[in-house]
């Protein structure tokens, strides 16, 4: 089914988005008193407002229509039993085996994974706790002080958001630091004043292929090897992969290898021995602390119908902004400056996942697909872009995310921050009319001119639709729960849309290009039948770049 030719439930929920075009939020809270308690959901330590969107209980009852036309039950329990759900690769995606913490078999191919996940997760201790009690010494006998990851994608984003958000949690653990671009600068700044002798470089990648982070990591390697000979390279270095082949050429000692799998899709894979940084930046026990919070969303996942489900609600109300209301960006706003790479994390996450315009039959799809996803923490958001948000053109559904009790208590900060949050989601949805702006100025002593001019630019439309996520704390547990839950949210999405939610494909081109040019920006002349504008800036660099 593609919506060329919807099916009833969503000529429905056309129909219905007309009838209820003319409603504000701020009726519907009048009208409602009970529409905070009936429009949120709770499941362990994950709470969601989502009583600020633009919807009725009609709107969800059809969304629910729509996700069980679309088989939403079916497609979930699919997801679990390991099916080949990755139908362009002809693979499962099983990243919930990763932090499966029951003892359900997770069965691939007729082997059940999870002693494989057992036997890596074991490994990944006793290693995470010699690096960090230093009984692991680099070539010279010193402990490791500085540990740095190199990846890029899913081999980056993923260990590089969580290291940031737990950071409360390191105790006496390592510096661990993150490199991916494939500037050099990345590499020389994250090296500058770190002294070899006491550094472990982690190469993740999934296929040990990636242009940017085989070039990292050769220089990486040269830069021990610079520093301390040849020989010192193994005890310097260890490899995350699927691709084991590849981390033995590289020359990294087999037990400083760390095994996933290929139904461990990259952006997917922070729960795998990906996860190693964050085993090294904080331990092991609340790395699988946060499997565990992980785990507990999996099963509400799995279990909830679809009424009361966390995910199911997020993707479906997602869904109704982008295909129904048409918004085309959605913003992620973390008030907790732990989060900070939240929205990165989550861009890859989403747009990676969800960016498709073909349909799981390889035909177009006849409906728009995954939204634009940005965001940055609050409350610095609120002095840069809010102003669009608030009474710009285009509407902009947001998330916010909040923990109730902060880790540090300096002064009043963390009350600054929980009155910001609500304040901001409180304005979206309910803005303010031109006669109040008019009225509040006259108030406070403007003359009536003055107020009467000026009541266009102070007034803001509200009806600006968001949810609220609310954590007791961030903690490995609440953040586990907290990605899990936008896993799953894109994974419904996906549903909804007919679209293969685990590929990529749609960044071999670029890739693919950039080996072709790459000899003409030194060596081959530069003009060999690419387009002028190519050509052109290929000559314009060679021209510029120092002989
Ligand atoms: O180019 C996209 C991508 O394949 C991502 O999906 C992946 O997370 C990233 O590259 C890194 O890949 P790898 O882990 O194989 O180096």
């Amino acid at each position: 089914m593609t919506n060329d030719t919807p099916d009833i439930a969503w000529q429905g929920l056309l129909e219905h988005r007309r009838q209820i075009e003319s409603l504000h939020l701020r009726d519907l809270f009048a009208t409602d008193p009970d529409r905070f308690a009936r429009f949120s959901v709770e499941t362990g330590a994950l709470f969601l407002d989502y009583s600020k969107n633009l919807v009725t209980e009609e709107t969800l009852t059809r969304l629910f229509g729509l996700a069980r036309a679309r088989g939403m039950e079916a497609a979930i329990a699919s997801l679990f039993a390991g099916d080949r759900v990755n139908h362009t690769e002809r693979r499962p995606a099983l990243h919930m085996a990763l932090r499966n913490r029951s003892q359900r078999p997770v069965m691939v191919d007729g082997v059940d994974v999870m002693p494989a996940v057992r036997d890596v997760l074991a490994r990944m201790r006793t290693f995470a706790e010699a690096v960090r009690s230093g009984i692991a010494v680099g070539s010279g006998g010193s402990p490791y002080r500085t540990v740095v990851n190199i990846g890029i994608g899913g081999s980056d984003l993923g260990p590089l958001m969580v290291a940031e958000a737990l950071k409360a949690f390191r105790g006496s653990g390592p510096d661990v630091r993150f490199v991916s671009n494939v500037d050099d600068t990345h590499l020389v700044e994250t090296l500058r004043g770190v002294d070899p002798a006491t550094t472990l470089f982690v190469v993740s990648s999934k296929t040990f292929t990636t242009q940017e982070t085989m070039a990292n990591a050769q220089s990486a390697r040269a830069w021990i090897a610079d520093a301390l000979g040849d020989a010192a390279v193994p005890s310097h270095f260890a490899a995350v992969s699927t691709n084991l082949e590849a981390t033995r050429t590289f020359g990294i000692p087999a037990n400083r290898v760390f095994e996933f799998w290929d139904w461990v899709g990259g952006r997917y894979s922070l729960w795998s021995a990906i996860g190693l940084p964050i085993a090294l930046a904080v331990g092991m026990d609340h790395f699988e602390a946060l499997l565990a919070g992980a785990h507990a969303l999996d099963e509400h996942f799995r279990t909830a119908p679809l009424e009361r489900n966390l995910p199911v609600i997020l993707g479906l109300i997602g869904v109704w902004n982008r295909n129904f209301l048409g918004c085309d960006t959605h913003a992620v706003l973390p008030y907790d400056q732990y989060l900070h790479r939240l929205p990165a994390y989550l861009q890859q996450l989403d747009m990676e996942s969800n960016g498709k315009r073909v349909d799981r039959d390889g035909r177009p799809v006849g409906h728009a697909t995954g939204p634009i996803l940005w965001g940055e923490p609050g409350t610095n958001g609120q002095h840069a872009f809010f102003q669009l948000l608030h009474q710009g053109t285009s509407v902009v559904p947001a998330d916010f995310m909040v923990a109730a009790d902060g880790h540090h208590h300096l002064g009043r900060h963390h009350d600054l921050l929980l009155a910001n949050c609500l304040a901001q989601s409180q304005a979206l949805a309910f803005g303010k009319t031109a006669e109040t702006a008019e009225a509040e100025m006259l108030q406070s002593g403007m003359a009536p001119e003055e107020a009467r001019r000026l009541a266009p630019y102070r007034s803001f439309p509200g009806n600006r639709p968001s949810n609220t996520f609310v954590l007791p704390k961030l903690t490995p547990e609440t953040l586990g729960a907290l990605v899990a839950a936008y896993e799953h949210r894109v994974f419904v999405q996906s549903v909804i849309w007919n679209i293969n939610p685990f590929d990529q494909w749609g960044v071999e081109l670029g890739k693919q290009l950039a080996n072709r040019l790459l000899p003409r920006l030194s060596g081959t002349p530069a003009d060999s039948g690419e387009d002028s504008s190519t050509t052109g800036l290929v000559a314009k660099l060679r021209s510029l770049r120092p002989a």
